[in-house]
């Protein structure tokens, strides 16, 4: 499994590659959620708080945290700046969605450290139908928008722009904390 680290991001061909990585790791976690919630639901599977707590800061910190502000900070400021309005388009919907999303992971997260499983489960649940159709809207409509309106110097200084966020990031969370969390959940 691919881990977030980009030491040559100049071989992608496009900067929204990234996110579309940062989007595969984050399909890939909410499987195994996915496939663990049933397991539990059926009786297969005890509750575990850690796995769910280490889900929690994997949504928050990576999935949020990290990957909603490149989109946020970075990419739709750049696709902003080529004319693209934020109200009333699909730049706006994502924006209105990453705050769903944020509601909803700090329902996963008091669920998941009080140990209610149902509430917990439930959650998770809608968190990955809500990240399921807003990554589907982003790999096809938002990205392929970003592909035709940014030009290639853009391009080029979001590419710096992600390195930088997340080598900002890799001071607070190393490296390492977040290959351990991705073990484990
Ligand atoms: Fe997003
Ligand atoms: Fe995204």
């Amino acid at each position: 499994m691919m881990t977030p680290s980009h030491e040559s991001s100049r071989t992608h061909v496009h900067p929204v590659e990234r996110l579309h990585e940062d989007h595969a790791l984050i399909l890939d976690k909410l499987r195994g959620a996915e496939d663990r919630i049933e397991a539990e639901r059926k009786g297969n599977l005890v509750f575990d708080p850690t796995y769910w707590v280490n889900l929690a800061q994997f949504l928050h910190i990576f999935a949020d945290i990290e990957h909603h502000a490149k989109e946020e900070q970075i990419l739709f400021v750049a696709m902003q700046d080529e004319g693209i309005s934020v109200d009333g388009g699909p730049i706006g919907a994502m924006l209105s969605e990453h705050a769903e999303h944020r509601a909803l992971i700090g329902r996963i997260e008091d669920a998941s450290r009080e140990g209610r499983e149902d509430e917990c489960r439930d959650a998770v649940t809608e968190y990955i139908q809500l990240a399921r159709q807003h990554i589907w809207k982003e790999n096809e409509i938002l990205f392929k928008m970003a592909i035709k309106a940014l030009p290639e110097e853009v391009c080029e200084d979001i590419f710096h722009q992600f390195d930088r966020l997340e080598a900002d990031h890799r001071t607070r969370h190393s490296q390492a904390w977040l290959e351990k969390l991705l073990r484990e959940i």
